[in-house]
Protein backbone atom coordinates (compact mmCIF):
# COMPACT_ATOMS: atom_id res chain seq x y z
CA UNK A 1 0.00 0.00 0.00
CA UNK A 2 1.74 2.89 -0.93
CA UNK A 3 -0.44 5.58 -2.83
CA UNK A 4 -1.22 8.20 -0.33
CA UNK A 5 -3.24 10.92 -1.94
CA UNK A 6 -0.27 13.14 -0.88
CA UNK A 7 3.07 11.99 -1.30
CA UNK A 8 5.65 12.46 1.44
CA UNK A 9 8.62 14.65 -0.24
CA UNK A 10 10.92 11.59 -1.11
CA UNK A 11 8.17 9.98 -3.15
CA UNK A 12 7.92 13.30 -4.99
CA UNK A 13 11.80 12.57 -6.39
CA UNK A 14 10.60 9.09 -7.21
CA UNK A 15 8.03 10.51 -9.43
CA UNK A 16 9.92 12.76 -11.01
CA UNK A 17 12.66 9.64 -11.97
CA UNK A 18 10.00 8.17 -13.63
CA UNK A 19 9.76 10.97 -16.61
CA UNK A 20 13.72 11.32 -15.83
CA UNK A 21 13.25 7.64 -17.23
CA UNK A 22 11.25 8.06 -20.32
CA UNK A 23 14.12 10.67 -20.91
CA UNK A 24 16.98 8.48 -21.41
CA UNK A 25 14.73 5.32 -23.25
CA UNK A 26 13.47 8.76 -25.68
CA UNK A 27 16.59 9.47 -26.21
CA UNK A 28 18.15 5.69 -27.03
CA UNK A 29 14.74 5.25 -29.11
CA UNK A 30 15.01 8.94 -31.29
CA UNK A 31 18.57 8.00 -32.09
CA UNK A 32 18.49 4.69 -33.34
CA UNK A 33 15.43 5.78 -35.39
CA UNK A 34 17.75 7.50 -37.68
CA UNK A 35 18.92 4.00 -38.75
CA UNK A 36 15.55 2.22 -39.18
CA UNK A 37 15.99 0.17 -42.20
CA UNK A 38 19.11 1.07 -43.28
CA UNK A 39 20.44 -2.77 -42.84
CA UNK A 40 23.25 -1.53 -40.57
CA UNK A 41 22.25 -2.68 -36.74
CA UNK A 42 25.65 -1.70 -35.14
CA UNK A 43 25.36 1.31 -36.04
CA UNK A 44 21.62 1.37 -34.82
CA UNK A 45 22.70 0.02 -31.73
CA UNK A 46 26.03 2.14 -31.37
CA UNK A 47 23.81 5.30 -31.28
CA UNK A 48 21.52 4.31 -29.19
CA UNK A 49 23.65 3.47 -26.56
CA UNK A 50 25.46 6.95 -26.78
CA UNK A 51 22.77 8.97 -26.54
CA UNK A 52 21.24 6.96 -23.37
CA UNK A 53 24.62 6.85 -21.86
CA UNK A 54 24.38 10.87 -22.75
CA UNK A 55 21.02 11.49 -21.06
CA UNK A 56 21.70 9.23 -17.57
CA UNK A 57 23.87 12.08 -17.43
CA UNK A 58 21.16 14.58 -15.78
CA UNK A 59 19.17 12.13 -14.12
CA UNK A 60 19.79 12.71 -10.51
CA UNK A 61 20.71 9.08 -9.07
CA UNK A 62 23.83 7.51 -8.28
CA UNK A 63 23.13 4.29 -10.63
CA UNK A 64 25.53 1.66 -11.61
CA UNK A 65 25.05 -0.52 -14.61
CA UNK A 66 24.08 -4.12 -13.45
CA UNK A 67 22.57 -5.19 -16.86
CA UNK A 68 24.20 -3.64 -19.74
CA UNK A 69 26.16 -3.56 -23.00
CA UNK A 70 28.99 -6.42 -21.76
CA UNK A 71 31.87 -6.14 -19.88
CA UNK A 72 34.23 -3.06 -19.23
CA UNK A 73 36.75 -4.44 -21.77
CA UNK A 74 33.71 -5.03 -24.46
CA UNK A 75 31.53 -2.33 -24.24
CA UNK A 76 32.35 1.29 -24.34
CA UNK A 77 29.77 2.94 -22.98
CA UNK A 78 26.90 1.42 -20.10
CA UNK A 79 29.07 -1.31 -19.63
CA UNK A 80 27.88 -3.65 -16.28
CA UNK A 81 29.19 -1.64 -13.21
CA UNK A 82 29.40 1.69 -14.98
CA UNK A 83 28.52 4.42 -12.70
CA UNK A 84 25.95 6.89 -14.39
CA UNK A 85 23.54 9.36 -12.87
CA UNK A 86 23.92 12.88 -11.65
CA UNK A 87 23.93 12.14 -7.96
CA UNK A 88 20.96 11.01 -5.45
CA UNK A 89 19.55 7.56 -4.37
CA UNK A 90 22.05 4.26 -4.69
CA UNK A 91 20.15 2.44 -7.39
CA UNK A 92 20.95 -0.59 -9.88
CA UNK A 93 20.02 -0.23 -13.84
CA UNK A 94 19.42 -2.70 -16.30
CA UNK A 95 19.69 -1.28 -19.81
CA UNK A 96 18.79 -2.36 -23.52
CA UNK A 97 19.23 0.67 -25.20
CA UNK A 98 18.21 -0.85 -28.73
CA UNK A 99 16.08 -4.12 -27.94
CA UNK A 100 15.95 -5.58 -31.22
CA UNK A 101 18.51 -4.52 -33.50
CA UNK A 102 18.27 -6.98 -36.45
CA UNK A 103 14.48 -5.58 -36.32
CA UNK A 104 15.39 -1.81 -36.40
CA UNK A 105 18.02 -2.18 -39.54
CA UNK A 106 15.23 -4.45 -41.08
CA UNK A 107 12.20 -2.12 -40.23
CA UNK A 108 10.59 -4.99 -38.29
CA UNK A 109 8.14 -3.83 -35.69
CA UNK A 110 8.45 -4.44 -32.17
CA UNK A 111 12.28 -2.61 -31.66
CA UNK A 112 12.45 -0.75 -28.25
CA UNK A 113 14.90 1.40 -26.48
CA UNK A 114 14.40 0.08 -22.49
CA UNK A 115 15.59 0.75 -19.01
CA UNK A 116 14.70 -0.52 -15.78
CA UNK A 117 15.45 0.54 -12.15
CA UNK A 118 15.97 -1.24 -8.72
CA UNK A 119 17.11 -0.37 -5.13
CA UNK A 120 21.05 -2.02 -5.09
CA UNK A 121 20.62 -5.66 -5.43
CA UNK A 122 17.09 -5.65 -6.71
CA UNK A 123 18.27 -7.26 -9.96
CA UNK A 124 19.33 -10.88 -10.58
CA UNK A 125 23.03 -10.06 -12.01
CA UNK A 126 22.41 -12.47 -15.10
CA UNK A 127 25.65 -13.00 -17.57
CA UNK A 128 25.10 -12.49 -21.58
CA UNK A 129 24.18 -16.25 -22.18
CA UNK A 130 20.78 -17.28 -22.83
CA UNK A 131 17.90 -18.01 -20.62
CA UNK A 132 14.85 -20.58 -20.78
CA UNK A 133 11.66 -18.17 -20.29
CA UNK A 134 8.17 -19.13 -19.60
CA UNK A 135 5.74 -16.04 -19.00
CA UNK A 136 1.90 -15.38 -18.55
CA UNK A 137 -0.02 -12.10 -17.87
CA UNK A 138 -1.64 -10.72 -14.69
CA UNK A 139 -4.58 -12.08 -12.42
CA UNK A 140 -4.22 -16.03 -13.00
CA UNK A 141 -3.68 -18.56 -10.16
CA UNK A 142 0.13 -18.48 -8.92
CA UNK A 143 2.22 -21.42 -10.74
CA UNK A 144 -0.54 -21.79 -13.43
CA UNK A 145 2.57 -22.35 -15.60
CA UNK A 146 5.67 -24.18 -14.88
CA UNK A 147 9.02 -24.30 -16.87
CA UNK A 148 9.83 -28.10 -15.97
CA UNK A 149 5.90 -28.89 -16.97
CA UNK A 150 5.13 -30.23 -20.44
CA UNK A 151 3.99 -28.01 -22.95
CA UNK A 152 0.83 -29.62 -23.38
CA UNK A 153 0.14 -29.28 -19.59
CA UNK A 154 1.08 -25.75 -19.25
CA UNK A 155 -1.69 -25.06 -21.75
CA UNK A 156 -4.05 -27.17 -20.43
CA UNK A 157 -4.07 -25.65 -17.09
CA UNK A 158 -3.87 -21.69 -18.68
CA UNK A 159 -6.82 -22.52 -20.98
CA UNK A 160 -8.96 -23.65 -17.89
CA UNK A 161 -7.39 -20.49 -16.16
CA UNK A 162 -8.88 -18.30 -18.45
CA UNK A 163 -11.77 -20.12 -19.01
CA UNK A 164 -11.07 -20.91 -22.82
CA UNK A 165 -10.05 -23.63 -25.36
CA UNK A 166 -6.37 -24.31 -25.96
CA UNK A 167 -6.99 -23.68 -29.76
CA UNK A 168 -8.28 -20.34 -28.80
CA UNK A 169 -4.49 -19.43 -27.05
CA UNK A 170 -1.97 -17.94 -28.59
CA UNK A 171 1.92 -18.72 -27.56
CA UNK A 172 4.96 -16.20 -28.43
CA UNK A 173 7.91 -17.80 -29.81
CA UNK A 174 11.50 -16.84 -30.77
CA UNK A 175 11.59 -18.12 -34.44
CA UNK A 176 14.69 -20.24 -34.19
CA UNK A 177 15.70 -23.56 -35.25
CA UNK A 178 16.41 -24.50 -31.50
CA UNK A 179 13.11 -24.22 -31.03
CA UNK A 180 11.61 -26.96 -33.60
CA UNK A 181 10.57 -28.98 -30.65
CA UNK A 182 8.97 -26.27 -28.69
CA UNK A 183 6.86 -25.24 -31.75
CA UNK A 184 5.59 -28.61 -32.95
CA UNK A 185 4.68 -29.53 -29.13
CA UNK A 186 2.71 -26.45 -28.72
CA UNK A 187 0.95 -26.46 -32.14
CA UNK A 188 0.08 -30.26 -31.28
CA UNK A 189 -1.45 -29.23 -28.07
CA UNK A 190 -3.36 -27.18 -30.47
CA UNK A 191 -2.41 -23.78 -29.51
CA UNK A 192 -2.00 -20.98 -31.95
CA UNK A 193 2.00 -19.27 -32.34
CA UNK A 194 2.74 -16.05 -32.83
CA UNK A 195 6.52 -16.54 -34.08
CA UNK A 196 8.74 -13.66 -33.70
CA UNK A 197 11.98 -12.83 -35.53
CA UNK A 198 13.77 -10.58 -32.57
CA UNK A 199 12.41 -9.15 -29.65
CA UNK A 200 11.53 -11.00 -26.80
CA UNK A 201 11.39 -8.54 -23.74
CA UNK A 202 8.65 -7.13 -25.61
CA UNK A 203 7.22 -10.85 -26.42
CA UNK A 204 6.72 -11.35 -22.64
CA UNK A 205 5.30 -8.31 -22.06
CA UNK A 206 2.58 -8.92 -24.71
CA UNK A 207 1.21 -11.37 -22.28
CA UNK A 208 0.45 -8.96 -19.52
CA UNK A 209 -0.85 -6.42 -22.20
CA UNK A 210 -4.93 -7.27 -23.02
CA UNK A 211 -4.66 -5.66 -26.48
CA UNK A 212 -1.52 -7.59 -27.72
CA UNK A 213 -3.69 -10.90 -28.52
CA UNK A 214 -0.77 -12.95 -26.64
CA UNK A 215 -1.26 -15.40 -23.86
CA UNK A 216 1.87 -17.25 -22.56
CA UNK A 217 5.50 -16.52 -24.02
CA UNK A 218 7.65 -20.07 -24.20
CA UNK A 219 11.20 -20.20 -25.12
CA UNK A 220 14.66 -19.01 -24.68
CA UNK A 221 16.03 -15.98 -25.26
CA UNK A 222 19.32 -13.06 -23.88
CA UNK A 223 19.17 -13.59 -20.10
CA UNK A 224 19.89 -9.60 -19.52
CA UNK A 225 16.54 -9.32 -21.55
CA UNK A 226 15.10 -12.03 -19.10
CA UNK A 227 15.61 -9.79 -16.07
CA UNK A 228 14.16 -6.62 -17.98
CA UNK A 229 10.56 -8.91 -19.04
CA UNK A 230 10.98 -9.48 -15.22
CA UNK A 231 10.84 -5.89 -14.35
CA UNK A 232 8.08 -5.05 -16.68
CA UNK A 233 5.95 -7.98 -15.17
CA UNK A 234 6.91 -6.89 -11.48
CA UNK A 235 5.13 -3.64 -12.45
CA UNK A 236 2.56 -4.38 -14.99
CA UNK A 237 1.45 -8.23 -13.19
CA UNK A 238 2.26 -11.32 -14.53
CA UNK A 239 4.15 -14.09 -13.94
CA UNK A 240 7.34 -15.44 -15.33
CA UNK A 241 9.93 -18.03 -14.64
CA UNK A 242 13.34 -18.48 -16.06
CA UNK A 243 16.61 -20.69 -15.86
CA UNK A 244 20.07 -20.06 -16.89
CA UNK A 245 21.42 -21.98 -20.10
CA UNK A 246 25.07 -22.88 -20.37
CA UNK A 247 27.24 -23.94 -23.34
CA UNK A 248 30.42 -24.37 -21.30
CA UNK A 249 32.04 -24.74 -18.01
CA UNK A 250 33.40 -21.07 -18.33
CA UNK A 251 29.74 -19.77 -18.55
CA UNK A 252 28.68 -21.65 -15.32
CA UNK A 253 32.13 -19.88 -13.32
CA UNK A 254 31.00 -16.69 -15.12
CA UNK A 255 27.31 -16.90 -13.43
CA UNK A 256 28.41 -17.93 -9.85
CA UNK A 257 30.75 -15.49 -9.99
CA UNK A 258 28.37 -13.13 -10.59
CA UNK A 259 26.36 -13.86 -7.32
CA UNK A 260 24.37 -17.02 -9.06
CA UNK A 261 25.16 -19.81 -6.41
CA UNK A 262 22.76 -22.67 -7.64
CA UNK A 263 23.47 -22.54 -11.61
CA UNK A 264 19.97 -24.30 -12.10
CA UNK A 265 17.65 -22.68 -10.31
CA UNK A 266 14.47 -21.81 -11.53
CA UNK A 267 13.96 -17.66 -11.04
CA UNK A 268 10.57 -15.89 -10.66
CA UNK A 269 9.89 -12.58 -11.46
CA UNK A 270 10.55 -11.22 -7.82
CA UNK A 271 13.65 -13.33 -7.45
CA UNK A 272 14.95 -11.56 -10.78
CA UNK A 273 13.36 -7.90 -10.20
CA UNK A 274 12.56 -7.30 -6.50
CA UNK A 275 12.39 -4.42 -4.34
CA UNK A 276 10.80 -1.10 -5.75
CA UNK A 277 11.21 -1.41 -9.10
CA UNK A 278 10.59 0.64 -12.33
CA UNK A 279 10.17 -0.15 -16.13
CA UNK A 280 10.77 2.50 -19.18
CA UNK A 281 10.73 1.96 -22.86
CA UNK A 282 10.17 3.58 -25.95
CA UNK A 283 8.81 2.13 -29.23
CA UNK A 284 11.59 2.52 -32.28
CA UNK A 285 9.73 0.81 -34.31
CA UNK A 286 5.62 0.46 -34.62
CA UNK A 287 4.71 -2.63 -32.27
CA UNK A 288 1.97 -4.06 -30.80
CA UNK A 289 2.33 -1.86 -27.31
CA UNK A 290 4.47 1.08 -28.67
CA UNK A 291 4.14 3.20 -31.31
CA UNK A 292 7.28 3.79 -33.49
CA UNK A 293 9.19 6.79 -33.18
CA UNK A 294 7.51 9.15 -36.58
CA UNK A 295 10.26 11.66 -37.77
CA UNK A 296 9.00 14.26 -39.64
CA UNK A 297 10.74 17.53 -40.80
CA UNK A 298 12.17 19.37 -37.47
CA UNK A 299 11.20 16.83 -35.19
CA UNK A 300 9.94 13.75 -34.29
CA UNK A 301 7.04 11.98 -31.73
CA UNK A 302 7.72 9.27 -29.58
CA UNK A 303 5.59 6.81 -27.92
CA UNK A 304 7.18 5.17 -24.13
CA UNK A 305 5.44 3.50 -21.73
CA UNK A 306 6.87 3.95 -17.91
CA UNK A 307 5.52 1.94 -14.91
CA UNK A 308 6.23 1.04 -11.31
CA UNK A 309 5.96 -1.85 -9.11
CA UNK A 310 5.52 0.18 -5.84
CA UNK A 311 2.44 1.95 -7.01
CA UNK A 312 0.87 -0.37 -10.17
CA UNK A 313 0.45 2.68 -11.89
CA UNK A 314 0.94 2.13 -15.70
CA UNK A 315 1.84 5.27 -18.28
CA UNK A 316 1.77 6.02 -21.69
CA UNK A 317 3.64 9.47 -22.83
CA UNK A 318 3.97 10.74 -26.33
CA UNK A 319 6.28 13.16 -26.26
CA UNK A 320 6.21 15.98 -29.24
CA UNK A 321 10.57 16.45 -30.12
CA UNK A 322 11.20 19.71 -31.78
CA UNK A 323 14.87 18.90 -33.25
CA UNK A 324 15.55 23.17 -33.69
CA UNK A 325 15.63 23.40 -30.05
CA UNK A 326 17.05 19.76 -28.95
CA UNK A 327 19.86 20.25 -31.10
CA UNK A 328 21.72 16.78 -29.54
CA UNK A 329 19.10 14.56 -31.15
CA UNK A 330 18.47 16.08 -34.39
CA UNK A 331 20.41 13.71 -36.88
P1 LIG B 1 19.44 -7.73 -29.97
O1 LIG B 1 18.63 -6.51 -29.86
O2 LIG B 1 20.64 -7.69 -29.09
O3 LIG B 1 19.74 -8.04 -31.39
O4 LIG B 1 18.56 -8.93 -29.37
C1 LIG B 1 17.38 -9.34 -29.98
C2 LIG B 1 16.90 -10.65 -29.41
O5 LIG B 1 15.88 -11.16 -30.25
C3 LIG B 1 16.38 -10.59 -27.98
O6 LIG B 1 15.10 -10.05 -27.86
C4 LIG B 1 16.44 -12.03 -27.59
O7 LIG B 1 16.44 -12.21 -26.18
C5 LIG B 1 17.72 -12.49 -28.24
O8 LIG B 1 17.94 -11.61 -29.34
C6 LIG B 1 17.67 -13.90 -28.74
O9 LIG B 1 18.94 -14.28 -29.13
P2 LIG B 1 19.23 -15.11 -30.47
O10 LIG B 1 19.04 -14.15 -31.62
O11 LIG B 1 20.64 -15.54 -30.33
O12 LIG B 1 18.25 -16.22 -30.51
Amino acid sequence: MDSPAHPAPGQVTDRNLALELVRVTEAAALAASRWIGLGQKNEADGAAVEAMRRAFDTVAISGTVVIGEGEMDEAPMLFIGEKVGSGGPHMDIAVDPLEGTTLTAKGGPNAIATVALAGRGGFLHAPDIYMDKIAVGGGLPEGVVDLDAPVTENLRNLARAKKCEVSDLVACILDRDRHKELIAKTREAGARIMLISDGDVAGVIATATPDSYVDIYLGSGGAPEGVLAAAALRCIGGQMQGRLMYENDSQIERARSMGVTDPRHKFSVIEMAKGDVMFAATGVTPGAMLRGVRRFGGGAITHSIVMRSRSGTVRFIEGHHNFTTKTWVSP
